[in-house]
């Protein structure tokens, strides 16, 4: 027995002292205010105070608190400790997703307690072990720093006059004191655990073995899920008619992490199984993880109806670029390349599915509840009436959440077994699992006349799409028309292309492709303002589209082209800039 207050409360818990007190909390005690994002001390979203302090609740066993007063954000909610600090946080709009919230406001807390009035270094360092991945952070160091002096009121929105205002969350409250519930904060007393099995190859094929002997051989496990138990099509993909990624791979695994199987049992045995231990045997096979390796005449097609390892191609183009660059007065090329992102949102996929009667309840974390139910109702083969998805609350997403996830399998265990059923995915998991950035290889040649005006751009992207298809379409379709940017380009050519590889499906991640292609053509538009011996800004102001030009797909805005007040609005900094870059450079000769 280990003995703590929470709260002030007086505990005895008979869990094993070697738990992690942020199992403890939040399982045992119900306390999800606290959240868990890596469980290996990094993002800092399960602080709490221990003793005053802040510690990292993961990174603590449950012996080790023994006599210890520990507090979390419903205490500190509670008592009205942090109402300013909370209603700062909500006034400067500090909680987006509001995943960090309960981590960040446990430790400036702590830091307030300290220092009532800190200053911005002092705010940094001692948030500086909360991680957030939706607002840059100043937002919330200026929740804090308000503190020391008066918070700003609620703004009440006025039609037209809104933009830049700092509008409260609808959403806001539960978020600042802990309430929110996300994708693993509400499971039912009885679910049973779901655990995934991945290929750990890039490309692998793969046989497993006796399925029924190894439930029989290991107690606490009720049932090994794979291809064969799936009633509908073992197929999803958020566009329908590009849908290639099977919810269990068959016979062949495409990347490392790939799901070949599910195990489904107690939650205890499921969190301490061992991979190694699951029936199956593996044969890895020839490995392309770049477009140059899937576009090699002797590589190995990924998708029987994708010759060439072609997802698909994108192309649009306008006017004569290849006359207007023979004819420019200055050109540039240039080749980028960008690699993988992971969006690495604070909150892994997590959820649960209940079975009642024939209809199916799926609670969790994403962006699309519509489309999962789409899904889901495809690959168990019932009614789109059939399905429920409740969407929790989303601990940031940032489009990778579009994608059907952990849903399937818990749908398919709980569908089975007749019992709820659960998964929280592991931060590795996540990593391995989940659709990234399309990494890209760019071409561009840009041209200008003597005055500085565009003349000609010609556009070639390769995206590696990874093993299946999920948004590569939309991002293979989306840059060309794109990757001009905001400037007028009348003779313009941009093709692109998304090849699959042995690598992580990429998918949609703010932007669709856009950022990758902004990364060339921003680069370029510097170099051709060099060349001219131009200021980099009124070069893109000289570019720049304005109302009732058309843009390289025709398309004619008779209004609201607001580029040119959005570079207008940088002229005072930009200039500032210049000038201490200047001055920095002399004082440094
Ligand atoms: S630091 Fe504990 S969950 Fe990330
Ligand atoms: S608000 Fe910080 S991670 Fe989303």
């Amino acid at each position: 027995m280990t003995r703590f207050t929470v709260n002030g409360r007086a505990v005895d818990t008979a869990v094993a002292p070697t738990t992690r007190l942020s199992a403890a909390l939040r399982d045992d005690l119900g306390l999800t205010g606290t959240k868990v994002g890596c469980n290996a001390g990094d993002c800092g979203a399960c602080t709490i105070l221990l003793d005053g302090a802040p510690v990292c609740s993961c990174l603590m066993a449950v012996g080790q608190a023994e006599g210890a007063k520990i507090t979390t954000i419903e205490g500190l909610h509670a008592d009205g400790t942090i109402a300013r600090l909370q209603d700062s946080f909500l006034a400067h709009g500090a909680a987006q997703c509001g995943i960090c919230t309960p981590g960040m406001l446990v430790s400036a807390s702590a830091l307030l307690a300290a220092n009532p009035a800190p200053d911005r270094a002092a705010v940094e360092d001692a948030l500086g072990g909360v991680l957030c991945r939706c607002t840059g952070y100043n937002k919330i160091i200026d929740a804090v720093l308000a503190l020391s002096g008066p918070v700003a009121a609620a703004v009440t929105p006025a039609a037209g006059a809104n933009v830049g205002s700092a509008i409260r969350h609808l959403d806001g409250q539960p978020k600042v004191d802990g309430t929110l519930c996300y994708g693993a904060d509400r499971v039912p007393a009885d679910a049973l655990a779901v655990r995934v099995i991945r290929c750990p190859h890039h490309h692998a094929r793969f046989v497993i073995g006796d399925k029924s002997g190894f439930v029989a051989a290991t107690p606490g496990i009720h049932a090994v899920l794979d291809a064969g138990d799936i009633p509908g099509r073992n197929c999803f993909g958020v566009i329908p008619p590009f849908a290639d990624q099977p919810v269990f791979a068959e016979k062949t695994a495409l990347y490392r992490g790939d799901a070949v199987a599910a195990i489904v049992g107690d939650a205890a045995v499921v969190a301490a199984f061992d991979e190694a231990d699951f029936p199956i045997s593996w044969d890895p096979l020839e490995t392309m993880l770049t477009p140059d390796a899937a576009l090699a005449a002797t590589a190995p097609r990924l998708h029987d109806n994708r010759a060439g390892n072609i997802l698909v191609r994108g192309y649009v183009e306008c006017g004569d670029p290849d006359r207007a660059l023979a004819g420019a007065a200055h050109r540039v090329e240039i080749e980028t390349s960008t690699p993988f992102i992971e969006h690495a949102y604070i909150e892994p996929e997590a959820g649960y599915a209940q079975r009642e009667g024939n209809r199916l309840v799926i609670y969790g974390c994403t962006q699309a509840a519509q489309m999962d139910r789409e899904s889901l109702a495809d690959i168990m083969g019932l009614d789109l009436e059939a399905i429920r998805v409740m969407p929790s609350a989303c601990g940031g997403g940032f489009g990778s959440k579009l994608d059907v996830s952990f849903q399937p399998y818990v749908a398919l265990a709980a569908w089975m077994l007749g019992r709820p059923a659960r998964i929280c995915y592991s931060r590795s998991e996540s990593m391995r699992a989940s659709t990234k950035r399309h990494p890209s290889s760019i071409r561009l040649t840009v041209g200008a006349d003597e005055t500085g005006r565009i003349s000609g751009f010609v556009f070639d992207g390769v995206f590696n799409t990874g093993a299946y298809a999920s948004w590569g379409p939309t991002v293979a379709n989306r840059v060309p028309i794109h990757a001009c940017g905001p400037y007028f380009t009348p003779d313009y050519r941009a093709n692109s292309v998304a090849v699959h590889t042995n690598a992580p499906p990429a998918g949609a991640f703010r932007g669709f492709g856009v950022p990758q292609s902004a990364v060339a053509q921003e680069l370029a538009y510097d170099r051709l303002a060099d060349n001219l011996g131009m200021d980099r800004l009124a070069f893109r102001r000289l570019n720049a589209l304005k109302n009732d030009m058309p843009t390289v797909t025709g398309q004619v805005f008779a209004s609201g082209v607001g580029i040119d007040d959005c570079l207008a609005a940088l002229e005072g900094r930009w200039h500032d800039a210049l000038q201490a870059a200047e001055t920095f450079n002399k004082t440094a000769k």
